[in-house]
């Protein structure tokens, strides 16, 4: 990270939608219709549990989330290709993982990977998740995914100093709330 950036992490909005999509097509050329359509479709449904990354007021990422039967579930993470190895992703990941376990209180959160996808496997091992299952031709084009998850007690043991540390270099001011639960978080309010 350049000292002079700044790095700022908040929910998703309505107008973030198109950014997005050029992120997909960037990144999930061949899919990007489909899953541009889906992330508009599902966007009600999401948008309290999705962030972006901004770097000087530029979109670079974003972590579509949602719950579903009482489960965090990171549904799409990406990072603008020349912007990645940053700490980016993982910087997404931890807010989605610090949003899901202490502001919703949820014990497990998962997200599907295709097997071939070795940077976001082990960005997802880098934060304890481990692959729990292997899904045949889970994708349209036929690939296979690893369903991933990490429980509570492996973010509060393994994870979450390592996020403490790598938001700390974030501009968390939009999602302060999200720690004002837990008076373990107030670290990120003064910050
Ligand atoms: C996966 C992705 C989100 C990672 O984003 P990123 O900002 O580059 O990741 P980070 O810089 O936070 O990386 C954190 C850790 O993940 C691992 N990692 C990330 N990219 C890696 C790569 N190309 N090769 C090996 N390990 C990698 C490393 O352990 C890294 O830590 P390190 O840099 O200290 O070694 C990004 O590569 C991406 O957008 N890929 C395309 C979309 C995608 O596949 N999304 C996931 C499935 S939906």
């Amino acid at each position: 990270m350049l000292a002079s950036e700044i790095r700022k992490i908040r929910k998703i909005r309505a107008e973030d939608l198109d950014k997005i999509s050029k992120i997909v097509m960037e990144v999930f050329p061949e899919d990007c219709n489909i899953i541009i359509r889906y992330i508009r479709y599902i966007y009600a449904f999401v948008r309290d549990h999705s962030y972006i990354v901004e770097i000087n007021n530029e979109l670079v990422g974003f972590s579509i989330n949602s719950v579903e039967y009482g489960r965090g579930h990171v549904m799409y993470l990406a990072v603008k290709s020349n912007y990645r190895r940053r700490g980016i992703g993982k910087a997404l990941l931890c807010v989605s993982l610090i949003h899901f376990f202490h502001q919703l209180d949820l014990s497990e959160v998962f997200l599907e990977v295709q097997t071939e996808n070795i940077p976001a496997i082990k960005l997802y091992e880098s934060l304890g998740f481990r692959i729990v299952r292997r899904i045949p031709r889970y994708y349209v084009d036929g690939s296979d995914c690893y369903v991933m998850i990490i429980d509570r007690g492996t973010f509060d043991n393994v994870c979450e100093k390592i996020c403490m540390r790598l938001l700390n270099n974030y501009d968390l001011h939009e999602v302060g709330s999200l720690f004002s639960k837990s008076s373990r978080h107030d670290y990120y309010l003064s910050n």
